[in-house]
């Protein structure tokens, strides 16, 4: 997630905007830059890198008391001086830092290049400059320039605009990413995050969408996306520090995961349109390129490697081709079959794990294609991948992948249907029904996410646990398998996964009394056997909690606990719905057991050694 921070007042005010943009780094960044008004002329300075770069560049320069300031975490355009922002028009009259994604930038900067306008960066946001400097030709209204830029643009924002000729101001504008002003004395802040300003001010307005902002050094105006003007009371913050860069949340996992419903929808955005249609801006590849591929082979650790036996599951259902799916660490040390018509994905949320890095340049010498499904954006995965689909889950702090799995998963259901539709290997129906479904994941993951108190009353009756199996059929399986990771390595459970079919083949001798069974069991067609296999479980005095669809009336009869998701159609996508209740599940155990939850024992974010 990128920061902006922003001063205008009395103050130093470089000093000030860079000193409350690092408020800002625990969000994860790779570049940082900062506009400032010098007296004379708007300034921009701004570097790949941390932001202590930026502050020897800024060294002592003096800024007459107005700054803006951003960390990046690159969406569009690789890490670099010229994609940090903040991102300009060519004469530097308006200078834009921005939150969120612009969907439409491509079409956008191909009419703006059309009108004349040269570009410097790579990224979505540069067009916003060019927009509003666009605007200004013509107007001696900023705010107007701004507001008419905006109306062209689709897709989300939180932006901070400065303007040569007027530098007695800052406007600002949201839509879907939060923006703050803070209010002091002859003087304002502003911020992505309240947590920078808290040191500062903690009086201040929120922002709602489709609301701008003309911020003064004694006067905040608020107005719509139409013009019209609105009232915004402040608000006391009394957060800490600490508990401010979590959200108010107490850990960052729990305020990543309630995160999910925004990563799933940026990681959609511009790319599974309105009518159904699904396309890869960053992905040059024809359809007949696509259509070569006769096989896919997966390859992840940990978190990415179950969303990839998810990628397994659909794959095979709504492509009918083979898939392959390894743990990155037992790939490079086998030796697999490799066939030339291969797509090879790589699926990974930091883009360094060594041994995901590994495997992706074994498969580049045998001269496969290689696809990336990664998060960081400009990581050694992404830039060795020939294609790279990223997720656009923004940084995930938490040791304990969460967004990511939403995220990798959506990404895979999207791959899923676009090859299903280049290859014709679903009728238009079921195409139509799983893109329906898919373009409701936000607002199914957050149905999900309002059952937080069922899973916390279900691990509070459940939290002593001494063994837990994670069990499921199929793509529930696979499921129960990211439900069981998550409880073993923030709760420190131990736990036996495995499909609930295999149980009477070995497992079983492990349940007694006191054992716990999660099971997942969402698909019709293995409901009857899964009936059978809880009462396996009851019948032998285990306890059991149960994933189930609403609706469902038998299942539940046989679980001591049940936790019920949304009903999806078609039934693939269950995993979107269920991965939400396991998550809370394990994060409410091991908070009860007072585990440390954010930084696990024994376990690191990103494995960068083999
Ligand atoms: C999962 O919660 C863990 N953080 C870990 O298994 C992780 O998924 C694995 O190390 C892979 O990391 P990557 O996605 O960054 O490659």
């Amino acid at each position: 997630m990128c920061g902006i921070t922003g001063y205008i007042g009395p103050k130093a005010a470089i000093e000030i905007a860079l000193e409350t943009l690092k408020r800002l780094e625990y969000r994860g960044y790779d570049s940082a830059g900062v506009a400032f008004w010098d007296g004379q002329s708007l300034n921009v300075l701004k570097r790949a890198g941390k932001i202590s770069n930026l502050i020897e560049m800024a060294g002592d320069i003096r800024a007459d008391g107005l700054a803006v300031s951003h960390t990046r975490w690159a969406t569009h355009g690789v890490p670099n001086d010229p994609n940090a922002h903040p991102q300009t028009d060519e004469e530097g009259q308006v200078a834009v830092v921005h939150n969120g994604i612009i969907e439409n930038y491509l079409e956008l900067r191909h009419e703006l290049s059309a009108r004349g306008h040269r570009f410097n960066s790579d990224t979505d946001t540069e067009v916003l400059a060019h927009l509003i400097e666009e605007q200004l030709e013509t107007s001696d209204n900023p705010e107007e320039a701004v507001r008419l830029a905006l109306q062209q643009v689709r897709g989300s924002y939180g932006i901070a605009v400065l303007f040569a000729r007027f530098p007695d101001r800052i406007v600002i504008a949201r839509n879907d990413s939060p923006l703050v002003i803070g209010l002091g004395e002859g003087e304002t802040y502003l911020a992505s995050d309240i947590t920078a300003m808290l040191s500062y001010t903690r009086k201040v307005i929120l922002l709602e969408n489709g609301d701008l902002a003309t911020i003064k050094r004694d006067e905040v105006r608020l107005y719509r996306l139409d013009g019209s003007s609105i009232e915004r009371p402040p608000m006391h913050v009394d957060w800490s520090a600490e508990a401010a860069e979590k959200g108010g949340h107490e850990h960052f996992m729990i305020k990543e995961i309630l995160e999910q419903p925004e990563a799933v929808r940026d990681t959609l955005r511009g790319r599974l349109k309105a009518n159904g249609g699904i396309e890869f801006p960053d992905i040059k590849l024809e359809v007949e390129d696509w259509q070569r591929y006769r096989r896919i082979l997966i390859v992840a650790c940990g978190t990415a490697y179950h969303a990839g036996l998810i990628g397994k599951h659909i794959f095979e259902k709504w492509l009918r081709r083979p898939v392959e799916v390894y743990h990155s660490s037992e790939f490079r040390y086998g030796d697999p079959i490799l066939h030339p018509q291969t797509l090879a994905i790589f699926i990974s949320q930091s883009g360094e794990t060594a041994d995901t890095l590994a495997a992706l340049r074994l498969c580049r010498e045998a001269g496969y294609s290689t696809l990336g499904i990664v998060n960081a954006v400009g990581s050694s995965i992404a830039r060795e991948c020939d294609h790279v689909l990223y997720t656009q889950a923004g940084p995930e702090i938490s040791v304990a992948s969460t967004k990511a799995y939403s995220t990798q998963i959506t990404a895979l259901y999207m791959l899923g249907l676009f090859l299903s539709n280049v290859n014709g290997t679903l009728s238009m129906q079921q195409y139509t029904d799983a893109t329906r479904g898919l373009m409701q994941a936000p607002s199914l993951i957050s149905r999900s996410l309002e059952m937080e108190a069922q899973a916390r009353q279900a691990a509070e009756a459940l939290k002593e646990m001494p063994l837990a199996f994670y069990l499921g059929r199929g793509i529930d399986a696979y499921v129960a398998m990211e439900g069981a990771l998550k409880i073993k390595e923030i709760a420190y459970v131990p736990t036996q996964e495995c499909a609930a079919g295999e149980m009477k083949h070995g497992p079983l001798a492990l349940v007694e009394p006191g054992v716990v069974a999660v099971f997942v069991a969402t698909q019709a067609r293995t409901r009857e056997k899964i009936l059978g296999n809880l009462k396996e479980i009851k019948a032998r005095r285990g306890t059991v909690l149960l994933i189930t669809s609403e609706g469902e009336t038998d299942l539940p009869q046989e679980a001591d606990y049940t936790l019920f998701a949304p009903k999806v159609e078609p039934e693939a996508l269950s995993p979107l719905a269920t991965i939400p209740l396991l998550q809370l599940f394990a994060y409410h155990v091991a908070r009860l057991r007072g585990c440390e939850i954010d930084q696990p024992r024994n376990l690191a974010k990103s494995v960068t050694v083999e």
